[in-house]
């Protein structure tokens, strides 16, 4: 049994780091809380481990070293996350390997079943909008990735993030 997780102080703790990106950068904590919006949505449905694609969002992109050509960023990512295991967070083994497989492997383009990668890669590409792409329903791994890629915007499925995350935890989902 691994104790929860506190997100909150986990983000502290993880933004405060020197290494990390701007803000507003757009693969800053701005792009990472809407990743963890979009994987709270898609986990609505797919059946997603909310705590992976909550910590996917957090590390993925947390040691990228600039906004360019960085192909090892997943790497780092999750090497990061190993290094803070047992000290900033727990998670078991089984589900600590599909968050290392997640960041490892989200800058590489490939399609997954597992719902739980798929779902922290959807997640990541429905953000897309920010750099001014379309996402594309052909690079979903998931269904529901891929309907709301066809759809073109993810707010009618806002609410559903709600009840993953909590009210108090909704401030950027707007
Ligand atoms: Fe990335
Ligand atoms: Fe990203």
């Amino acid at each position: 049994m691994t104790n929860a997780i506190n997100f909150d102080s986990l983000w502290a703790s993880v933004t405060s780091e020197p290494n990390h990106r701007s803000p507003y950068s757009v693969h800053g904590p701005d792009h990472w809380r809407r990743v963890e919006r979009n994987a709270c949505i898609l986990a609505a449905r797919t059946g997603a481990n909310v705590n992976v694609v909550r910590l996917f969002a957090l590390f993925h992109d947390s040691r990228r070293e600039n906004d360019g050509h960085d192909p090892d960023h997943g790497r780092r990512g999750a090497d990061f996350a190993a290094s803070v295991r047992g000290k900033w967070f727990d998670l078991p083994d089984d589900d600590f390997a599909l968050l290392q497989y997640a960041c490892i492997w989200h800058t590489d383009g490939h399609h997954h079943k597992d719902p739980t990668i798929g779902t922290c890669w959807d997640a990541d590409r429905l953000d897309l909008g920010r750099v001014g792409m379309i996402p594309d329903p052909a690079y979903m791994s998931t269904p529901f990735g891929a309907e709301i890629a066809a759809h073109g915007v993810i707010q009618p499925w806002l609410h559903l993030a709600d009840s993953v995350l909590g009210c108090a935890a909704t401030h950027h989902l707007k």
